[in-house]
């Protein structure tokens, strides 16, 4: 029970800190591309997923964005997979089992679980999404989930001054 306390306090510290660098990053830097670019980079450092990246939604599909990881798909649909799906449902989506959800596009043979949170714009519309896959089962907890739409949050336009 400890060890699983420790391990949370661990994660939720290594969150809060990748939060503080990214708000730090965004001081001095106002282009969106160049941010996405550095905070796969980022979230990839400290967590060893398989994919870490963001869709941008451009007239009217997810088009790939900055990424970490293997080649992946470039054009996402309205609706379908997970990606589409969080679109859709303007709500973070976590698939502990890819073979589960219906429709998963599976861009890497590798990717078992994953976890995709939307990013809005001024009128809470979904503006693009940061999708984080893993080769393992069930990789994605109420903590991340937490702490990645708080990251997220970062790149809303809604989001609170
Ligand atoms: N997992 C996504 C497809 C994108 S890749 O995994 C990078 C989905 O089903 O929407």
């Amino acid at each position: 029970m400890l060890a699983i306390n420790s391990d949370m306090e661990e994660k939720s510290g290594q969150y809060e800190l990748l939060i503080k660098q990214m708000r730090c990053m965004m001081e001095s830097e106002k282009d969106e591309i160049a941010l996405m670019a550095n905070a796969s980079s980022l979230l990839s450092e400290v967590f060893p997923w398989h994919w870490i990246g963001f869709y941008r939604v451009i007239d009217n599909q997810l088009v790939l964005g900055p990424f970490q990881g293997p080649v992946a798909c470039t054009r996402i649909a309205f609706n379908k997979g997970v990606c589409g799906t969080t679109w859709a449902r303007k709500e973070t989506i976590v698939v502990p089992d890819v073979e589960q959800f219906p429709g998963h596009i599976a861009c890497s043979s590798l990717s078992r679980s994953e976890i995709v949170v939307p990013i809005f714009d001024k009128n809470g519309e979904v503006k693009s999404i940061l999708d984080i896959d893993s080769t393992e089962l069930d990789a994605f907890d109420a903590t991340d989930q937490h702490y990645l739409e708080a990251f997220c949050a970062l790149f809303s336009d809604n989001r609170p001054a």
